[in-house]
């Protein structure tokens, strides 16, 4: 499709997409995060507002702009995250989970800086809930419901127990040990796994024109089922 001419076809849908890394607390000046830039989630929710939805950027921190015209709802932990996407769900028609959610929190959060007192510290963390997981299980018939994953090995099966387990109906998979994919980089090399069984291997774009083809895909998807 040409530059000049983006089609209108998310219009007068609701896209709520979910973006960056979370951070989770250890004390008042540390946290656990993880290696995620923010820009794929961005890419959509821009690409998003340019065929025409109303998109909710859920996002913890990054060091991008917010797209005009996106409602930004700004969080930092997955719990947080968790919260805010669970209270806007229902009203959504397409749920885009690009953020990188720790798995993971430190189960005590520290009142104070946490001191240098021996050799070792050993950190205790407790598991966050997984917000995929319960979108799935609460998916109506008229939502379509992506996740992405970030796999080192055995990407196909780790995809495909993924698309199944949280009752997706499209996952964005990526191998982040090869160059030009995965975090922090303004490309990516993809696998797009289908509820069908359909998996498409898309060359290595940048993370904008990926965003589109992920709305393609989208847009096929409900055309076929709505
Ligand atoms: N995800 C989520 N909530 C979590 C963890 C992950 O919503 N607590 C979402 C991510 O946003 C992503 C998808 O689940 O869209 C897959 O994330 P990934 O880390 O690849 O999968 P996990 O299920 O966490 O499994 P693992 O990290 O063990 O591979
Ligand atoms: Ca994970």
């Amino acid at each position: 499709k040409g530059l000049f001419s983006l089609p209108d076809d998310l219009g007068g849908l609701k896209v709520l997409v979910t973006a960056g890394g979370t951070r989770e607390p250890l004390d008042p000046v540390r946290y656990i995060s993880n290696r995620s830039s923010g820009k794929m989630g961005y890419a959509l929710a821009a690409a998003a507002i340019q065929r025409g939805a109303v998109v909710t950027l859920v996002s913890a921190p990054t060091s991008l702009d917010p797209p005009a015209g996106v409602e930004l709802v700004s969080v930092e932990t997955a719990r947080q995250m968790y919260e805010a996407v669970m209270e806007r769900f229902s009203t959504q028609d397409v749920v885009i989970k690009a953020a990188a959610v720790a798995d993971y929190r430190p189960k005590i959060v520290a009142g104070q800086k946490i001191k240098k007192t021996g050799e070792t510290l050993i950190l205790e963390l407790e598991i966050n809930p997984d917000i995929l997981y319960e979108l799935g299980q609460r998916k109506e018939p008229h939502q379509t419901l992506v996740g992405f994953a970030a796999e080192t090995e055995d990407l196909e099966a780790n995809a495909l127990q993924k698309l199944r387990k949280k009752n997706l109906d499209l996952l964005v998979a990526n191998d982040v040990t090869q160059p030009g994919a995965g975090f922090g980089t303004d490309t990516n090399i993809v696998k797009l796994f289908y509820r069908d069984g359909r998996v498409q291997s898309l060359p290595v774009m940048d993370k904008k024109t990926l965003a589109h083809r992920i709305l393609d895909a989208v847009v096929e998807l409900r055309s076929q089922t709505h």
